[in-house]
């Protein structure tokens, strides 16, 4: 690629950390929504991923399950990611998906911001989270490291501003690129088949501009765009880098993390498609 033809995108940022440590919580607060008060159990089992105007700059953000069943996920999460913003839970310190989080953004070789939520509490205790991350060689800069750790609520907002800024300026340090023009190429993010629509995926451009009509190869599976959406379900004709949408068209469901391209037609999507069934 011609240096030419690559511009600035938005960072992907991905939220990780404990159950109920407040990942959806804080998210919700950046977006003005109520995703987690909806959530069966209070509980997140899937991928949600979202474009936020923060006023502080676009931000992709990828919001994962803290539960201890989804360790899958976590380490897909991180393996498409610039940044992984850990949420700690001022009042419960470092746990074990705390621990495995650290090691998946570790593996994947991505920057770590800390979160320390839930500052509002009685009995948060902000300096108990940096010595049990320290544990983990995650060490805050106020103690010699390299780590920001940025103490914020969900529940009032404060210190979310701040976490803004930390991202931001993590992400002019990372001068994110990619290709602004041309054929998409991306990850799923996730898949599903829904009884009205057929398979939904959820998709994550990473390259080029993803249009409505294209034909896309994902894994073993392909078929035309037939229809776009964003996450709040608005049809969208277009999506460029750093953009998450949801497709409408493919002919079965790709697994996560497997990743995308559009290719010129049908008859080449179905070779390499027949090739990887193989
Ligand atoms: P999973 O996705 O299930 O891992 O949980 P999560 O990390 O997304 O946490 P969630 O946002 O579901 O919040 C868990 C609980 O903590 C909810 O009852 C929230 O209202 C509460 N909570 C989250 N953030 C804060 C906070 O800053 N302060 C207080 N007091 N409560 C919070
Ligand atoms: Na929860
Ligand atoms: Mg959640």
């Amino acid at each position: 690629q011609k240096e030419g033809d690559l511009a600035a995108r938005a960072p992907v940022v991905t939220i990780m950390g404990h159950v109920d440590h407040g990942k959806t919580s804080l998210l919700d607060h950046i977006r003005r929504t109520r995703v987690a008060a909806g959530e069966a159990g209070g509980i997140t089992q899937h991928i949600g991923a979202y474009h936020v105007e923060t006023g502080h700059g676009m931000i992709t953000f990828l919001d994962t399950p803290g539960h201890a069943a989804f360790t899958q996920m976590r380490a897909r999460g991180a393996s498409c990611t610039d940044i992984v913003i850990l949420v700690v839970a001022a009042d419960d310190g470092m746990m074990p998906q705390t621990a495995e989080a650290i090691d998946h953004a570790r593996a994947a070789g991505v920057p770590i911001i800390v979160a320390v939520n839930k500052i509002d509490k009685e009995d948060a205790d902000p300096e108990r989270v940096k010595s049990d991350l320290s544990q983990k060689e995650v060490i805050s800069e106020e103690w010699g490291g390299d780590t920001q750790f940025v103490e914020v609520s969900a529940l009032t907002g404060q210190g979310i501003d701040a976490l803004l800024d930390a991202i931001l300026l993590q992400a002019e340090l990372l001068e994110l690129k990619s290709v602004a023009e041309g054929a998409a190429q991306g990850m799923v993010i996730e898949s599903r088949v829904d009884k009205g629509r057929g398979v939904v995926a959820s998709l994550l451009v990473q390259n080029g501009i993803l249009n409505q009509g294209d034909m896309v190869l994902a894994g073993e599976y392909y078929g035309r765009v037939r229809a776009m959406l964003d996450e709040n379900g608005k049809q969208v004709d277009a999506a460029g880098p750093s953009i998450p949408v949801e497709i409408l068209g493919l002919a079965g469901a790709p697994d996560a993390g497997e990743e995308f391209q559009v290719v010129p037609d049908e008859r080449k999507a179905r070779e390499v498609a027949e090739f990887r069934q193989k």
